[in-house]
């Protein structure tokens, strides 16, 4: 059984436009990371979680390979049934180690993954029934919070809510606390959430991940200059532009920037966007944590720690918290 559940499409598209527009025309000029998923770019971050540098994957892969039993028995009122919703499912690769579990211990579940690329989410529908036969799926094209409303108005049972990968380093810490209140209010007292952060380490091993000597990310950058001109019919030339990435040890931020390699103009509808050479496009931040900073965050958006789980280097956890 499944359904696949799409936000209207006109919808997407004008904010698409509407917000490469304001983006490229503020001082400074920035684009939002969610944008980086189309098909090409889905396909270059997949190319990115295989490289050698990008550990993330490996690390929280690492976690889920090893520590479900973990994670079922840390969830133990579930067992009667729940819902699981995925905020930005991806290809569910970790999250499918869990759903096997989960079916395995004939557990009474849903799984509700959304993601705002309709692509991927179609790929799980077709694809999860095959691995995990009698699954029930409902995939949700949209994005977190209103996938997370629609999941909510199928759901009357409790719920945990997955938020893996390290998405949640895309927001600032500012951002990341003002997500989790409202995350904290689409839920009950009891709900769960698993979240995977980040961790601070040795800053050229985080460096290196997000500045791989393929020049995938540098790709995965360009892309949506590429994707800016195949959709809203502009004129980038990406070889004018080139990427520079920097790894802040003190706060933690990891940020992407494209760099204009000289003075240039850029159609994009009817307007002239000036570039001048060095001027940079702010394209996404990916930050990290120490255990404490994030035990904060979960003490200030109104859910109890109940354990972490690491991988054996300790360079990436996944949370577990109660809804209080
Ligand atoms: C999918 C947001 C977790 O920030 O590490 C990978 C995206 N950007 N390489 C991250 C990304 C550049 C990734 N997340």
């Amino acid at each position: 059984m499944s359904t696949i559940i799409t936000q209207e499409i006109a919808d997407t598209e004008n904010s698409f436009k509407q917000d490469v527009l304001k983006g490229l025309s503020s001082d400074p000029k920035h684009l939002d990371s969610k944008y980086f998923y189309d098909a090409q770019g889905d396909k270059l971050f997949q190319q990115i979680m295989t490289s050698p540098e990008y550990y993330l994957t490996d690390s929280e892969m690492e976690i889920f390979s090893s520590r479900c039993r973990e994670m079922l028995s840390l969830v133990k009122r579930f067992q009667e049934g729940f819902d699981l919703i995925e905020l930005g499912a991806g290809d569910a690769l970790k999250s499918t180690e869990l759903l096997r579990c989960l079916s395995n211990a004939h557990i009474d579940f849903r799984y509700f993954p959304i993601d705002i690329s309709a692509n991927i989410i179609q790929m799980l529908e077709r694809e999860l029934p095959q691995k995990i036969p009698g699954i029930r799926i409902e995939g949700i094209d949209a994005e977190y919070f209103a996938g997370l409303k629609l999941a909510s108005q199928r759901s009357t049972r409790p719920r945990l809510v997955l938020f893996l990968g390290g998405n949640i380093g895309n927001m600032p810490p500012d951002v990341a606390g003002q997500f989790l209140l409202k995350l904290r209010q689409h839920l009950h007292t009891g709900d769960m959430a698993l979240i995977g952060f980040d961790l601070k380490k040795n800053p050229w091993t985080i460096f290196r991940a997000y500045n791989d000597a393929d020049g995938l990310t540098k790709e995965f950058n360009l892309n949506l200059l590429r994707r800016i001109n195949r959709e809203l019919g502009a004129n980038f030339d990406a070889e004018q532009f080139e990427h520079y990435e920097s790894y802040d040890p003190a706060s933690g931020a990891c940020n992407s920037y494209l760099i204009s390699l000289c003075n240039q103009h850029v159609d994009l509808c009817g307007q002239q966007i000036t570039f001048e050479e060095n001027e940079y496009i702010f394209m996404e931040t990916s930050h990290k944590y120490t255990p404490v900073q994030i035990d904060k965050l979960a003490d200030q958006s109104g859910f109890q720690t109940i354990r972490h789980l690491f991988d054996r280097k300790q360079w990436f956890t996944d949370v577990i918290w109660e809804s209080i």
